[in-house]
């Protein structure tokens, strides 16, 4: 496995395989972009990782900081995995000027994780069109965890015509149901036994949706309710449509229900599908 750090000898690298998967990571690496790998692996001859925590994405209150950087663990990881690349770049080497050049996404971004963390979407889209551009994928694989990410990148690649196919990669859980995420690190002992909660009480929407119920909002007042008696502070509870991400209606038929809440510091994010077909 090699480990590159600037564009001109990516390029070169690359140059001469003849089909790339890219796996686009901000590094803390747990078993979710693992399984990411996997799935790259038998979508082309070589696999990319690439490393880079992101600036544009985070809003000047959060975790930039603080988020997670040991690029010697993420590379062990990511060699046993059999991951042929790691393009790990400098903050100078992936914007040498200030990023003014910004790509605007559509109003879809500006809903869920958009109206809590305004201009995340910019900085994510900005900066996954850098990679694919940089590294010229022919898929790339996102994972399902960040659900309205994925639906992003989708439409931009879409909308942009960009020659990448888009694959998904199924939300990885710990034996508790908790979906794995570089932020769970942060978690105190208590407040990771009591993490374990938004998964359930999603749970109990889907729950309630297969059983027939159709007051969505009810649902996630409902679920709302139990977080904030448990001590969280709820950002949103949201029954979507799968394709749209706009507010579920009754008859709608392929849903997802997100959720994203604070336990402490700590901001976790979370979802499940569930097929509302006629009870
Ligand atoms: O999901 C992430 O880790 C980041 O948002 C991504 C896609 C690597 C862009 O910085």
């Amino acid at each position: 496995m090699e480990v590159i750090a600037d564009i001109s000898s990516l390029r070169l690298r690359l140059g001469r395989e003849s089909s790339v998967a890219l796996v686009p990571t901000m590094g803390g690496l747990h078993e979710g972009h693992l399984s990411l790998v996997d799935i790259a692996r038998h979508r082309a001859d070589c696999v990319v990782a690439s490393i880079f925590v992101n600036r544009l994405q985070f809003a000047p209150t959060e975790d930039f900081d603080q988020y997670p950087r040991n690029l010697a663990d993420d590379c062990e990881l990511l060699e046993n995995r059999g991951v042929d690349v790691v393009f790990a770049p400098e903050e100078k080497t992936l914007y040498p000027v200030a990023q003014e050049f910004m790509l605007e996404p559509p109003p879809v971004a500006d809903t869920l994780e958009g109206e809590f963390r305004p201009g995340f979407f910019r900085g994510v889209a900005t900066a996954v069109l850098k990679l694919f551009n940089i590294v010229q994928p022919q898929a790339a694989v996102f994972g399902k965890k960040d659900y309205q990410q994925l639906h992003i990148v989708r439409e931009m690649v879409r909308q942009l015509n960009l020659p990448v196919e888009i694959v998904e990669g199924e939300i990885i859980r710990a034996s508790d149901h908790l979906a794995l995420s570089s932020r769970n690190r942060y978690l105190t002992e208590r407040e990771r036994a009591e993490a374990t909660r938004l998964h359930h009480v999603l749970s109990q929407v889907k729950q309630g949706i297969a059983n027939g119920d159709r007051n969505f909002h009810e649902l996630e007042e409902n679920a709302k309710g139990i977080l904030c008696g448990h001590g969280w502070k709820v950002d949103y509870i949201a029954i979507q449509q799968c394709d749209t991400l706009m507010p579920a209606q009754v008859g709608d038929e392929n849903l997802v229900i997100l959720g994203a809440a604070w336990l402490g510091k700590t901001r976790l994010i979370d979802n499940l599908e569930v097929s509302a077909t006629r009870v």
